[in-house]
């Protein structure tokens, strides 16, 4: 689909956000080997979110569902049916990879797959770790989906993944829930928290202590009633977007503020931009509160290390708007953006170029010098759900009308972006 985004002057008013996209994954994978029925609400609307539970009904668990909210009728640790046939992820590493752990740990074989994309990317990270604990696992050529699992009894690891990734520390500690021990993982850099807290929610024994994080085994998890917050890196287009057009006073309510994703809310104020946070409130160990941001003149600045890992996600649209800020930006140590759903350090200094931008790039870093203008041009998603709405605030911010191929890719995390997105803005 080619979506046409013509500029704005501002973006205002008041939304609420769809739910976020990892804590849904989390909860519909414990809910699945939870016991009894689960509902859990403003569960994400994305694609990928959709194919976890399709993957856990394929696995032989219900899924209803009702008002708006997703039922999940668990079966219990040792719940899961063999499927027929692969489980699809779709565009989703997150299905894949977490929902591995657990299939690492059935008395069946089982294979994963998913799309074109996901068929790129690594998996020797969670083959590694689970190898390790006892399953056997095939892969196409060692380290590409589709996977194929061989279960059984897994034991007890202690585990230090060599990147910063919460897929790979909830692969392990999904893993772990099936083992008859005690599971840790280390972790040099910390990685969004959300299945700790919800491992705990669900009523497992979970132990967080100088960065290694420890899981008991064969917990007998009970089914919740949840409430999904909404989702800060689907805000991050929204502040971006607000913080660059010059007219800008928008308020994001119920955003999930967990404090291990709100680096991206205390780098961009502390660079300038202008974000206000009310009503927070805390319900099953996440916090979520409202986001007023309005136009500012931001500064830009550097991303490295600890930080980057902590606000991957938003770098594609923190790179937009980092060429309209003053001093431009530099992120460094971002090798994972390589592997994501696009390689999104090429996509993104391909998407910048076609806009006129001055861009560089380097194997593990980009760097995006400021004040300059974003032309008009024909930009392309890549089919790249983050790619395809970064560059939709690029445009609002160009100088002319763009158009964005593979615009519905947004739809892998946020379906109603584009409807949102027509809501706020002022020409
Ligand atoms: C996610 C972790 C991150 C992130 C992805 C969601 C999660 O991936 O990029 O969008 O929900 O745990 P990595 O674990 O590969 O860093």
């Amino acid at each position: 689909m080619q979506f046409p985004v013509s500029p704005a002057r501002a973006v205002r008013g008041s939304v609420r956000l769809p739910g976020d996209k990892s804590i849904s994954h989390r909860y519909a994978m414990l809910a699945a080997v939870a016991e009894g029925t689960s509902k859990l609400e403003n569960y994400s609307t994305g694609a990928d979110c959709q194919s976890t539970l399709g993957c856990v009904q394929a696995l032989g668990i219900t899924i209803e569902k009702q008002d708006g909210a997703v039922l999940v009728h668990g079966k219990g640790l040792d719940g899961f049916q063999e499927p027929v046939g692969l489980l699809d992820a779709g565009n989703s590493g997150s299905t894949i990879r977490m929902l591995s752990g657990m299939l690492a740990a059935q008395r069946f074989e089982s294979g994963i797959g998913g799309d074109e994309s996901l068929s790129r990317r690594p998996m020797e990270r969670i083959i590694t770790p689970l190898t390790a604990m006892g399953a056997t696992i095939g892969a196409r050529e060692g380290r590409f989906p589709p996977l194929s699992i061989r279960g059984g009894k897994l034991q007890a690891i202690r585990y230090e993944p060599p990147m910063a990734s919460a897929q790979v520390k909830t692969c392990v500690l999904f893993a772990g829930l099936h083992t008859e021990g005690v599971t840790s993982i280390v972790e040099k850099t910390p990685t969004r928290d959300h299945t700790e807290v919800a491992l705990r929610e669900f009523g497992a024994e979970v132990e967080a202590e100088d960065g290694v994080i420890f899981i008991k085994g064969r917990p007998a998890l009970q089914a919740r009633a949840l409430r999904v917050p909404g989702d800060l890196s689907s805000a991050a287009f929204f502040l971006a977007a607000a913080t660059m057009l010059p007219g800008s006073d928008l308020t994001l309510e119920g955003v999930g503020l967990s404090p291990s994703r709100t680096a991206l809310l205390d780098w961009l104020a502390s660079h300038g931009a202008r974000i206000q946070i009310t009503e927070v409130k805390q319900s099953a160990g996440e916090l979520t509160g409202n986001l007023r941001v309005r136009a500012s003149n931001f500064e830009g600045g550097r991303i490295e290390a600890a930080t980057t890992a902590a606000l991957i996600d938003e770098i594609p649209v923190l790179a937009v708007l980092g060429a309209v800020s003053r001093n431009g930006l530099v992120v460094r140590d971002a090798a994972e953006l390589r592997v994501k759903e696009t390689d999104r350090i090429a996509t993104v200094a391909e998407n910048l170029r076609r806009m006129g931008v001055e861009v560089e790039s380097s194997e593990d870093a980009i760097a995006v010098p400021g004040q300059q203008r974003l032309r008009a041009a024909k930009l392309d998603s890549f089919g790249d759900h983050r790619i395809a709405m970064a560059f939709a605030v690029a445009a609002l911010a160009s100088d002319g009308e763009c158009v964005i191929e593979g615009a519905e890719a947004a739809s892998v995390s946020f379906p109603e972006f584009y409807d949102t997105l027509r809501l706020v803005r002022e020409a």
